[in-house]
């Protein structure tokens, strides 16, 4: 059975990627500092697949803690790296915290997988390396953009040590995948992403305001060249994307490719406006959706989607959850969060 060491493992993106790995029968060793996340979401991950993972409670910035996690664990066969800061705006406010914690992480996890043999590592990226693409729907061949945040950067960064390692090191095989954006939750409702404070992003922020915490969604901008004004993404339902790290995981078990950094795409190749993520979540739960209009949000881009067919072909993964199921998802999960407090 193969053990996998899931860093980030509590987060949002991380914990449903947990239920897929322990659903398809790998072990799991969560690798999380609570930072951003709460224990009892191993209670929801326990309820949904009756399997309790490991869990270390280790900041990876410690490279001593770090390193006794793979003495605890010694047969360790891949890593799916999530552990990240990853708000935009505060890493705009506070670029060595960002640069610290996501570079220095990384740089543990690589060298504990020199030291303990370890080949396989599967990474976070994002959509965000891109900037605003000059073709649409963007590929992975796409020249990456000047970072516009300082988190958008360590990406960048991140993909480049990744890249540098990989040349010097024999066998080792790295797959970053680049998620568009992720959103919803299992559909068990027993996980979800848990905003701390306001939510920064769209639909955390569509869920609590119909849930009656914010008076209003302000819509960042209409005047977009986009066919309703309002700018444009490729949101993935989080269940699908948890998917694509199993499929990347088996890739890199079955392949033992040699000295291999692999890049895929992952989003639905579908790009939807503001107004549709609105109408949509007014239409799949009931819900009327309290909006207005403001000014853009300085750093948006205009419209991004995703290419998606190197990851249909090559990684035999396809985002299947269409956005209406997706949103009721989301809006499950703040009545079930809402319901206990
Ligand atoms: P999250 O904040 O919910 O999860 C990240 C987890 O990592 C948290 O549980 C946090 O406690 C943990 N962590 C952070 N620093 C750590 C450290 N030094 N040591 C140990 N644990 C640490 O975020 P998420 O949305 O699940 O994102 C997961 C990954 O995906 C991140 O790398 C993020 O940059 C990337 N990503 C996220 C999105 C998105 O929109 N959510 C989009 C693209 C890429
Ligand atoms: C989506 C759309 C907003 C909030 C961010 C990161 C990116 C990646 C994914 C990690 C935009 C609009 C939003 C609101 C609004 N994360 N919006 N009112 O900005 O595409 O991407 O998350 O890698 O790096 O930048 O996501 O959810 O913030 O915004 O109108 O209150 O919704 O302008 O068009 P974004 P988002």
């Amino acid at each position: 059975m193969a053990k996998i060491l899931v860093s980030g493992g509590t987060g949002y993106i991380g914990s449903h990627t947990v239920v897929e790995l322990l659903e398809e029968g790998m072990e799991v060793v969560i690798v999380d500092d609570l930072s951003n996340s709460e224990r009892k979401v191993l209670d929801g991950i326990t309820s949904i697949t009756g399997i309790e993972p490991h869990f270390e409670e280790v900041d990876l910035k410690d490279r001593k803690a770090t390193y006794g996690v793979f003495e605890k664990y010694p047969d360790i066969n891949a890593i799916i790296h999530f552990a990240a800061f990853k708000a935009v705006g505060e890493s705009v406010q506070k670029p060595l915290v960002y640069y610290e914690n996501n570079l220095l992480s990384l740089i543990h996890m690589l060298e504990a997988m020199k030291h303990f043999n370890i080949d396989n590592m599967v990474f976070s990226s994002s959509c965000t390396v891109y900037g605003e693409p000059d073709v649409l729907p963007v590929s992975e061949n796409a020249p990456l953009k000047k970072a516009n945040s300082p988190y958008g950067n360590t990406k960048q960064i991140c993909e480049d040590i990744l890249q540098d390692t990989i040349n010097s090191t024999e066998g080792l095989g790295v797959i970053s995948l680049r998620y568009f954006n992720p959103i919803g939750a299992h559909p068990t409702a027993s996980i979800g992403e848990l905003p701390i404070g306001v939510p920064n992003n769209l639909v955390p922020f569509i869920t609590q305001t119909a849930a009656g915490l914010r008076e209003s969604l302000s819509v960042f901008g209409d005047d977009y060249n986009t066919p309703d004004g309002s700018a444009i993404r490729d949101y993935i339902n989080v269940v699908d994307l948890a998917k694509a790290h199993v499929k990347a995981i088996r890739r890199l078990l079955d392949q033992k490719q040699l000295s291999a950094f692999e890049v895929f795409n992952l989003g639905t190749g579908r790009g939807l406006s503001v107004f549709e993520i609105i109408h949509a979540f007014e239409k799949s739960t009931g819900q009327k959706l309290n909006y207005k209009i403001v000014d853009r949000r300085e750093g948006d881009i205009e419209k991004v989607y995703a290419d998606t067919s190197y990851a249909n072909d090559e990684l035999g993964w396809k985002a299947e959850k269409g956005i209406e199921e997706t949103l009721q998802s989301a809006w499950k999960w703040e009545m079930n969060i809402q319901s206990k407090h």
